[in-house]
């Protein structure tokens, strides 16, 4: 540039100078004839410095960035009325604080100099401020997120490494556009992924689709495989997990909503008891069971019991079991009659001598001896928590109140999972699939991703060679909320156990989470504050803004205290990927593309 055409800018550019330096911040007194909000140079109107926009400070060598913060008028002290006209009066001031500075000729978050008083202060130009937004550097593969809110025609490209190989967080009200922005990552991801030779086999990508938003065939990729799950009827489709997750003590507390100081240890011992291991071994134990229980003959441990016993066994044995649960009253009336049986007060059987228990036993016994009992491997993992039970109450090792509650929800839970899951050692075939919620029930909804991502990131950890999890959950809340009442507390630490060990760990082992949520505040701080990424839309709810102000370090004052008054698609995004927070226009997909989680239109569901 010639040096006159140089200081033509500089001239135009400039707009005051450095009044006062506090700390971060700056105050910057703005020249008089700068109080416009557009100015003209070289045939562009180029917008002035206000609230909001970026300052470049000169130090000699070194320049400073800040950003606008705040903006105030103070009246001329020593004013001349006669020689000064009446709007010179007032002397404007901008409070900028810094952010960065460039170093060879690349732009660096932070500061190492900071600004002396006097020193100049410009408005960016093009170029400079697209330097600034330029958060790739030219040989890495990028996305573009949308478009500067201030700045329309900036576009925002995001480098797919610092993006991807994050924890991401996109936090927002209902309707404040997550799944869009959340669909518009991964879209724009997936598309630019064909150029990579080993994406299908290097990578997986897992969506935990609560709503049922992302199962649509255009959503995300064409190349995914969608596990529609139900517990309405039997014919969703069955996410497989292998035998050993199920089988896993942890998982099974949770399943069956084990309290800590009893019912988990009783089925610990369920699953490791020594004896049940065949179904002779099971044969062997019921009868057992059947004669100890009818021996003890003491109140609540006796023939009810036994009763019990075989209503249990019903769900899980091939033979029926109606006319044995008949024969037990017929044989009953017929030993009382003969004698042998005396009824007590309390409900209880006495008997006259041991031989007439062990006639009455042989009638289970031939059946028993004769049972066959359903081998698919759900109900087998029952099978051993009703025999062993029995076995306890039987032998006395047990309190009946403390596990019968337990066994009485067993039923109901399997049948919900064996609705959802398949027992297998088979993967999903493709290296992207979504799991769809949408009509299972809520415990399960609370269970079946648990054990998804459990296993996802188990394999994960297992694999040596370099390749990649995400784990990408919208309304993460149904999972990860802290505060809700309802869950046992067993539940709730393996939970956070698990996700909060992949928010600290999962980047070792290439795994990392992606969340959306409109409650940031129910959402443990720890999971919260250790993500690396994040897309803040409007949130209202002044919990939710503090949950976010107290952990995002990366949000100035200004753009935080704006949270609430963005408006739909518009959000900040702060963190690792961008160097600065910014506030951008996130591109709405094209209607094929979007998540199916359209605001309802009362008026044209009405007509
Ligand atoms: N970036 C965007 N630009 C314009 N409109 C958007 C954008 N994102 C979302 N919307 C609109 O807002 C509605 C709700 O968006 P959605 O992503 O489902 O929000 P959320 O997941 O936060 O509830 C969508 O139906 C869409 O029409
Ligand atoms: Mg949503």
């Amino acid at each position: 540039m010639l040096d006159s055409k140089l200081i033509e800018k500089e001239s135009v550019f400039i707009i005051g100078k450095v009044f006062s330096v506090e700390g971060r911040t700056v105050k910057i007194n703005v020249n008089k004839n700068k109080n416009h909000s557009h100015i003209i140079y070289d045939g562009h109107t180029i917008k002035n410095i206000s609230v909001g926009s970026y300052v470049k400070i000169l130090k000699g060598f070194t320049t400073i960035i800040g950003k606008i913060e705040g903006e105030y008028i103070e009246e001329e002290r020593y004013y001349n009325r006669e020689y000064n006209k009446e709007e010179t009066k007032i002397k404007r001031f901008l409070q900028a604080s810094l952010f960065g500075h460039y170093e060879g000729g690349l732009f660096k978050q932070g500061i190492k100099e900071m600004p002396l008083l006097d020193n100049e202060c410009y408005i960016l130009d093009k170029n400079e401020f697209n330097d600034l937004h330029k958060f790739a550097k030219t040989n890495e593969t990028t996305i573009k997120v949308g478009n500067l809110t201030e700045e329309p025609s900036q576009e925002i490209k995001i480098s797919i490494s610092k993006l991807f190989a994050s924890h991401i967080g996109i936090f927002g009200n209902t309707g404040s556009g997550k799944s869009n922005t959340l669909a518009r990552i991964y879209t724009a991801l997936f598309e630019e992924s064909s150029k990579f030779a080993h994406f299908q086999q290097r990578s997986k990508f897992v969506i935990i689709d609560f709503n049922g938003e992302y199962a649509g065939p255009m959503v995300l990729t064409e190349e995914k495989e969608v596990y529609k799950l139900s517990t309405i009827d039997g014919r969703g489709d069955k996410y497989p997990i292998t035998e050993m997750y199920i089988e896993d003590i942890d998982i099974l507390s949770v399943l069956l909503e084990a309290t800590e100081k009893t019912q988990k240890p009783f089925l610990n011992r369920a699953m490791n008891s020594g004896f049940l291991t065949d179904v002779a071994s099971y044969r062997r134990s019921l009868e057992n069971s059947i004669r100890t229980i009818f021996k003890k003959g003491e109140k609540n441990i006796g023939i009810s019991v036994i009763k019990d016993l075989f209503r249990d066994l019903d769900n899980l044995t091939e033979t029926p079991l109606d006319d044995l649960r008949r024969g037990i009253d017929e044989n009953l009336i017929q030993h009382t009659q003969n004698g042998d049986f005396r009824w007590q007060q309390d409900g209880t059987v006495e008997y006259e001598n041991e031989e007439s228990v062990d006639l009455y036993a042989e009638h289970f016994s031939s059946s028993v001896n004769n049972m066959d009992f359903k081998s698919d491997i759900l109900s087998q993992i029952q099978l051993k928590i009703v025999l062993n039970y029995y076995h306890e109450i039987a032998h006395g090792y047990s309190n009946q109140e403390h596990i019968k509650p337990l066994i009485g929800r067993m039923y109901k839970k399997f049948a919900s999972l064996a609705k959802v899951i398949e027992i297998t050692d088979d993967k999903p075939n493709k290296n992207i699939f979504v799991v769809s919620l949408k009509t299972v029930n809520l415990e399960m909804k609370k269970v079946v991703p648990l054990i998804i991502c459990k296993q996802l990131y188990d394999d994960k950890k297992k694999e040596s060679e370099k390749s990649s999890l995400n784990i990408i959950i919208d309304e993460a809340h149904n999972i990860l909320s802290e505060i809700s009442q309802r869950e046992s507390e067993t539940w709730k630490d393996y939970r956070l156990e698990t996700f909060e060990e992949i928010i600290k760990e999962g980047r070792k082992f290439g795994t990392f989470l992606t969340i959306a949520s409109q409650r940031p505040f129910d959402i443990s701080p720890t999971i919260i504050s250790q993500l690396h990424n994040y897309f803040i839309h409007r949130l209202i709810n002044i919990n939710d803004i503090n949950a976010i102000g107290k952990t995002v370090a990366y949000l100035d004052k200004l753009s935080f205290d704006s949270i609430p008054i963005l408006s739909v698609g518009s959000c900040f995004i702060a963190g690792l990927a961008t160097d600065l927070p910014i506030k951008v226009d996130i591109d709405l997909l094209p209607y094929k593309q979007r998540p199916d989680s359209e605001t309802i239109n009362l008026e044209t569901h009405w007509t």
